[in-house]
């Protein structure tokens, strides 16, 4: 009988300590689709993906075997079962083979299968996002998101931070930006009546919940899906995107900032470790600086830098903006980049933006212009993270809601947490997506989301 096993098994036991100790697993079984398929009169090589790892396996059939015409004419994208001797060949580019006794038909493909071997343009597989995880690019994103997914909640959870599942239905826009997707039930719409008997959103950030659990279990932090309606068509914006949001009690923005740079610096260090092939292709194949750029990211410490400092860079600098510079604007991306790109050339801290280009909630400093926000910008995508303290003393925040115009009604919970045993607490919220731009060089955020949704776009 055959031992059944999947390609990455078979990866684990050639460079286990002894790879020759196979009595017994030589005959082995494998299923998965064929990536490409070449061969003449006499041998044929298939190389088989399973998804269980990013490399595929060399099947190689021989004239010998029944049915070698059929095997012949399988297509990329063919499902097959292959039984067959695993062979070591130290002498080859590959550790091992499967020299194939046969080779059953799983599922068929024909020619019209999209994903031929040619390079496809990104565009393209965008308009075959159900087709594209079966091609070597979408297989390394999506293993490493996946493993990024990980690496995130080793780092919180190995130092006791409590998981919260902040919902995904709200009645508060948090960021009180107004770029809210509506809820709503279609029958209570028609009888022009709300099903939560007001308005309700998909979420813009945890960020409100999760300070409820900080203020309850110190640590904590959310990681789940967030939605936006912002109408801008860039390479950076989804509507609809992940975001991690700790918040922590007793803390403030130095604490933050320390978070963040471990966080950042863990999970980077995490999918070198664990994504080594997956990584050397994003380097050979999509941009040539990522692993030294991620590499300098773990040898060096963050540069912090304040707003002000970043006016006074940007003012100086011999270039022009579309956008001109002065002290209170908000900073555009050609901005953030010049700073991080130009100026600090790698990951870089702002902080203390003036309050009136922040968010409600940032704590308001002595100086009563700035707040104690601090957004990490880094090479290639612009912001990754925005955070700050946030203002725990409940007349600041009552004045804070008033200057922006946002409605007490429905954040009485919020002042809440101010009133009963508030403390000065801090958090930050890191777009899943753009971390996962900046680890693999992807330049659009719509190639490292499984089903992108972005504004007239919904095809999937
Ligand atoms: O800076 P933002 O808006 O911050 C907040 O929502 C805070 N409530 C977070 C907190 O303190 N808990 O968003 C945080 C991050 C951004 O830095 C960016 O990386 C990402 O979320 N982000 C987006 N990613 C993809 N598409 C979009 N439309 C995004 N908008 C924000
Ligand atoms: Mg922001």
């Amino acid at each position: 009988m055959p031992t059944f096993m999947t390609v990455q098994e078979c990866f684990d036991v050639i460079s286990a300590d002894n790879p020759l100790e196979l009595d017994g697993i030589e005959l082995i079984h494998l299923q998965g689709w064929v990536r490409t398929n070449r061969s003449n009169n006499h041998i044929g090589f298939i190389e088989l993906n399973d998804g269980t790892s990013f490399r595929n396996v060399q099947c190689v059939y021989e004239f010998s075997l029944t049915d070698y015409a059929t095997v012949q004419s399988y297509n990329t994208g063919t499902a097959i079962s292959v039984v067959g001797l695993l062979k070591i060949t130290p002498e080859n580019k590959q550790p091992f083979e499967i020299v194939c006794q046969s080779i059953q038909l799983e599922g068929a493909c024909d020619s019209t299968y999209p994903l031929q071997k040619k390079r496809h343009s990104f565009e393209y597989l965008r308009e075959i996002a159900h087709l594209r995880v079966r091609s070597n690019t979408f297989s390394a994103v999506f293993r490493v998101r996946s493993l990024l997914s990980m690496a995130i909640h080793e780092f919180f959870q190995n130092q006791g931070f409590i998981y919260v599942h902040t919902p995904i239905i709200t009645g508060n826009d948090a960021e009180g930006a107004g770029e809210v997707f509506r809820v709503e039930s279609d029958s209570f719409a028609k009888k022009n009546d709300h099903f939560f008997g007001k308005d309700a959103s998909l979420t813009v950030s945890g960020q409100l919940h999760a300070e409820a659990f900080a203020l309850a279990f110190r640590d904590v932090y959310t990681f789940g899906p967030t939605f936006r309606a912002e109408n801008s068509n860039t390479t950076r914006h989804a509507s609809e995107f992940w975001m991690i949001e700790p918040e922590i009690a007793f803390a403030d923005l130095d604490d933050n900032m320390n978070l963040i740079e471990d966080m950042v610096t863990y999970c980077v260090n995490y999918i070198l470790v664990n994504a080594q092939h997956e990584m050397k292709f994003f380097n050979d194949m999509i941009d040539k600086t990522v692993l030294d750029r991620l590499h300098r990211l773990l040898e060096s410490e963050f540069v912090r830098m304040t707003y002000t400092e970043a006016i006074e860079h940007l003012l100086k600098a011999d270039v022009k903006f579309d956008y001109p510079v002065s002290w209170g604007m908000d900073l555009q991306a050609e901005h953030e980049r010049y700073i991080c790109e130009v100026v600090v050339q790698g990951p870089v801290f702002l902080t203390n933006y003036p309050k009136e280009i922040k968010a409600f909630y940032m704590r308001l400093n002595d100086d009563q212009k700035t707040v104690a926000a601090c957004d990490l910008l880094v090479p290639g995508v612009g912001e990754l993270v925005g955070g700050s303290q946030r203002e725990e003393r409940l007349d600041y925040l009552e004045s804070a809601m008033e200057r922006f115009h946002i409605e007490k009604s429905g954040l009485e919970w919020y002042l809440d947490l101010r009133r009963y045993g508030g403390v000065k607490h801090a958090g930050f919220g890191l777009g899943f997506e753009r971390f996962l731009m900046y680890i693999t060089g992807m330049q659009n955020i719509r190639d490292v989301v499984p089903f992108a949704r972005t504004p007239k776009n919904l095809d999937y």
